[in-house]
């Protein structure tokens, strides 16, 4: 299917035919880009009636919308997403806030997030990676076909951040089915009552569990993250019990999908681009390079939401307040203004502008030092635990889904070195 829709795209443009760019259309969700290319040239501001809601794809209206949370509020960001699946509906996630409450929460949050805290994860990680390596092998030998996404990717950060909050790594199985099915929250729409009862029951599941994490915590506090919110303390005031558990489970949902699509992403990237696969592996310290371009080029991440708080007009369009706004960083990520040659996959690339990938702004991802190191460590294991790691496919069955990106599966040929 991906192949097919890329060939749709790229026969489009050559016969000059407008791409018209529908996130909901089962070819962009494949291939975006080169709607987003189009965008950018013809509409950078774009009525999505799918979606009843404004695109914005270029470079500099993403950055100007996202640094002004004023006019463009983040407060309809949760509600949006989760609706009535919001496991914790009494208090919003910091990532739903506006100022001045986003920035006191955010202030107490950072603490636990500086570089200096996320150096001393480092030895964990390459533990965990490590550990995963020796289940594939003690499940299916020294060579042989795994599902790289699911059998590496999708375990790798629930169990990091399972263990940085303090959960014991035995829950991580149903960690890792609550995360993904309260985000399939997202396409609530679309679903049945019985998949609608799964999310709801997932999201009753996790609240309970970080109910019962706090109270065991504020009674005997531990040398992990929930034990440092219960503890944190900005100008005289801390985070209630219940900021705790919505900023436990904000943690959970924000960094378990995105690090695990970004992971299975770089190996797509590697076998669409054999010759850099190749230097990375001859050459390590070349993959946080090859990590940044994997952001930039592919980012698990596509597009985030915003709400106008006024009328107001962006790129000569006229928003009226109440709008839904959808910066896609993706496409900005691609704007040929801030990165010459953008189609171009290169781990050399100098890179002036900062990533959309990680947002922009007063929202700008908290876990963004911690998700690079994350990847970094898991890729410096497996090119020196596998001999060969190699997608048995050109063809990538990409998640269904509009804003995020990854493999739903990859079936993929290793060999233990
Ligand atoms: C490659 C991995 C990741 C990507 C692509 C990513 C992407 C993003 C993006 C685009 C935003 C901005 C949202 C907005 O402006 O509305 C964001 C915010 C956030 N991310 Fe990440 N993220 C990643 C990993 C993580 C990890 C590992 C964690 C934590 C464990 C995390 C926690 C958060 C939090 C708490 C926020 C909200 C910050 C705030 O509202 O001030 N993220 N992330």
């Amino acid at each position: 299917m991906t192949v097919a829709s890329q060939e749709d795209a790229i026969s489009a443009l050559e016969q000059d035919t407008p791409l018209v760019y529908d996130p909901l259309d089962p070819a962009v969700k494949s291939e975006p880009y080169p709607y987003y290319a189009e965008l950018r040239k013809n509409s950078p501001v774009q009525w999505l009636p799918s979606l009843q809601a404004y695109g914005v794809a270029t470079y500099d209206l993403v950055d100007k919308l996202l640094k002004d949370g004023k006019l463009f509020s983040s407060s309809m960001f949760w509600p949006a997403l989760l609706g009535e699946f919001d496991p914790v509906p009494e208090v919003p996630p910091m990532i739903s806030m506006d100022p001045p409450g986003h920035i006191h929460l955010r202030k107490l949050a950072n603490k636990a997030f500086v570089p200096s805290k996320i150096k001393t994860l480092t030895d964990r990680t390459y533990e965990v990676a490590n550990a995963l390596i020796d289940d594939i092998v003690a499940e299916h030998g020294t060579e042989g076909e795994i599902d790289w996404a699911t059998e590496f990717c999708a375990l790798y950060p629930v169990t990091v951040i399972a263990q940085v909050l303090g959960v014991p790594t035995a829950r991580r199985a149903d960690f890792k089915i609550w995360v993904d099915n309260v985000l399939a929250a997202a396409n609530r729409a679309a679903y049945g009552p019985e998949r609608l009862a799964e999310i709801q029951e997932s999201s009753d599941s996790i609240r309970k569990f970080f109910e019962e994490l706090y109270d065991e915590r504020a009674k005997d506090l531990q040398n992990d993250l929930i034990s440092d919110f219960i503890q944190a303390e900005i100008d005289g005031v801390r985070m209630s019990r219940i900021e705790v558990i919505q900023m436990s489970i904000l943690l959970l949902i924000g960094g378990v999908e995105t690090t695990t699509n970004l992971l299975g992403t770089v190996l797509i990237e590697l076998k669409r681009h054999p010759e850099t696969y190749a230097r990375v592996r001859q050459d390590p310290s070349l993959i946080p390079g090859l990590i940044e371009e994997v952001l930039r080029y592919n980012p698990p991440v596509q597009i985030i939401f915003r709400h106008a708080m006024e009328d107001t007009e962006l790129g000569g369009v006229k928003i009226p307040k109440g709008s839904t706004v959808m910066p896609l960083l993706a496409s900005a990520n691609r704007d040929e203004t801030r990165y010459p040659d953008p189609d171009t996959f290169d781990i050399d690339r100098k890179i002036n502008s900062p990533l959309m990938s990680f947002g922009q702004g007063p929202h700008f991802c908290l876990g963004n030092n911690l998700s690079r190191m994350e990847a970094k460590s898991a890729l410096e294991v497996a090119f020196s635990r596998f001999a060969i790691l190699d997608p048995v496919s050109d063809d990538v069955e990409w998640l269904d889904s509009y804003f995020a990106r990854g493999p739903h599966h990859l079936k993929t040929r290793f060999k233990i070195a």
